[in-house]
């Protein structure tokens, strides 16, 4: 199958770093301006012809899907009046997408967290969006590069950038050989080493395609840094057989899981929103 049809969004996790506002609202849904980091990522996945959307939550996390539904009662307390437009891009996403949700009982890691997805993807390949890390482009997304990409090669991909060597440890960072301008075949990743034994500055950012078999190496795949569950590591493997590029791509990201590039990624969207 060469087209990614489905799109998976962990998102079961507490983002403490926003406490308190993250107390009961899923860090997910804190708004960029006037709309919520995980529908910036579901309308990329959109733009990249995907429309099935799968989810995994956790506990306190049901505003997500009520986000995805229809709201009887205010739409229509606002039929018919200015107000509307508020909603039609929300209603526009609904209309063209069928989300599912699945639970992660325990908070085992990204790795765990894709693996708790295999119910709603199945035996196919697919996109992978960390809703925190927010992308924008003035020409095609990055899950649009990265699906174009996939239909040339087949194998999983992850997205990377350059982050200042003091930063590697925030991370999972790569190493290979260039085999066009901006791709790489990775032969090497590491999540989150000390920048003394980072073996590159370029580090992975919340945009995968995967191929189905990282499932079964994720039910292998032992709890790494941190004691858990890697994606970085269960990619690793497949690295090992020449299966992973990781492609430098085209745009802005900011990252959304701290204060500073929340701020940034805000600032952004407000001026190009004038
Ligand atoms: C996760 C991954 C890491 C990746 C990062 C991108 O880390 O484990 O490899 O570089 O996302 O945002 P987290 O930010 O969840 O700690």
């Amino acid at each position: 199958m060469s087209k990614i049809n489905k799109c998976l969004f962990p998102a079961a996790g507490y983002g403490t770093r926003f406490l308190p506002a993250t107390k009961a609202i899923p860090k997910e849904m804190l708004p960029v301006l006037t709309k919520p980091l995980l529908q910036y990522g579901v309308e990329e996945a959109i733009e990249a012809g995907i429309h099935t959307i799968a989810i995994v939550t956790g506990r306190g996390k049901r505003a997500i899907e009520d986000h995805f539904d229809i709201s009887y009662e205010l739409e229509n307390q606002i039929q018919g009046t200015a107000k509307e437009e508020y909603l039609a891009q929300i209603r526009d996403v609904i209309n063209k997408c069928t989300f599912s949700y699945t639970r992660q009982i325990e908070m085992k890691g990204l790795g765990h967290a894709i693996l708790t997805g295999e119910t709603l993807i199945g035996q196919e390949p697919f996109a992978v969006v960390l809703a925190d890390d927010l992308c924008d482009n003035e020409r095609d997304g990055v899950l649009m590069q990265m699906t174009k990409l996939y239909e040339k090669y087949r194998c999983s991909i992850v997205a990377v950038e350059e982050v200042p060597k003091e930063e590697t440890n925030k991370y999972g960072v790569i190493a290979g050989d260039f085999i066009e301008d901006n791709l790489v075949r990775v032969n090497n990743m590491v999540e989150k080493p000390d920048p003394k034994d980072a073996p590159s500055n370029l580090a992975i950012i919340g945009r995968y395609i995967l191929t189905p078999d990282i499932f079964d190496i994720l039910r292998l795949t032992k709890p790494g840094k941190g004691g858990e569950i890697q994606i970085t590591d269960a990619l690793l493997e497949q690295a090992k057989n020449g299966k992973v590029l990781a492609y430098k791509f085209e745009g802005k990201r900011f990252d959304c899981g701290s204060v500073d590039g929340f701020v940034e990624a805000t600032n952004y969207f407000y001026k190009k929103s004038k």
